[in-house]
């Protein structure tokens, strides 16, 4: 049987005045992925969280960071993030700054490093740097809010993408992030990490039935 799904809650749509019990609950219901969107208002319209959130939420529990740059110069910050204690730092290929040498200087501190792209950008343009990331991230949504539908028409993203990992021999995780659902998740066998947001910190049955439903392949 294929892996199951590996579930990151997006911490966007939980309490943030109670992110230490959410980030517990979550991780009780069977995850230890904790996606952190970072958001600068520049490069999205929406102002989120940096570095010293991500500093507080590494003394909770051995959760694994996944840190999410929609950030317009991240080169700026980077090392605050790592010295914050996160494992994965994931770029945008639309920021700024020379994408090699962040990627390198992510990777020289031991720590994981994604690179993702807007639903409007073709998968041609992180092409050079599929054989040297930890992880590629798939959006489904265009960033900068939670709560929008799933975009269909990215999921050949997804299929590509596993594709050129087996041709290949690359070692990247699939990630998938924006509208990921009980039911959209169905259509994203080939991906391994589902980020959702709205979908585990509102469902109706609680954290662990969604977290469990998210965690089975179609
Ligand atoms: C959007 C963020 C997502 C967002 C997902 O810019 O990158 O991580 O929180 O939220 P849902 O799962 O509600 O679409
Ligand atoms: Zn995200």
């Amino acid at each position: 049987m294929a892996n199951p799904f590996i579930p990151a809650p997006s911490i966007l749509s939980a309490d943030f005045a109670n992110l230490e019990k959410e980030i517990n609950e979550v991780m009780d219901a069977g995850t230890d992925w904790i996606h952190v969107d970072v958001m600068d208002g520049h490069f999205v319209p929406n102002l989120t969280i940096g570095a010293p959130v991500v500093a507080s939420l590494r003394k909770i529990k051995k959760a694994y960071l996944d840190c999410h740059l929609m950030i317009e110069e991240p080169d700026r910050y980077i090392d605050d993030f790592i010295k914050a204690g996160a494992d994965n730092i994931t770029l945008h290929i639309e920021s700024d700054g020379n994408m090699a040498d962040m990627l390198k200087k992510i990777k020289s501190q031991g720590v994981k490093a994604g690179i993702t792209l807007r639903p409007a950008t073709p998968l041609s343009a992180i092409a050079t740097f599929l054989a040297d990331v930890d992880l590629v991230l798939v959006m489904t949504v265009n960033p900068g809010f939670g709560g929008q539908s799933f975009m269909q028409d990215q999921v050949d993203k997804v299929d590509e993408l596993k594709r050129l990992r087996e041709e290949n021999n690359y070692k990247y995780l699939i990630q998938v992030d924006g509208g990921v659902n009980g039911e959209t998740k169905n259509q994203l066998a080939n991906a391994d990490v589902l980020v959702a947001g709205s979908y585990i910190f509102k469902h109706k049955d609680g954290y662990k039935e969604a977290i469990r439903i998210l965690k089975e392949k179609p």
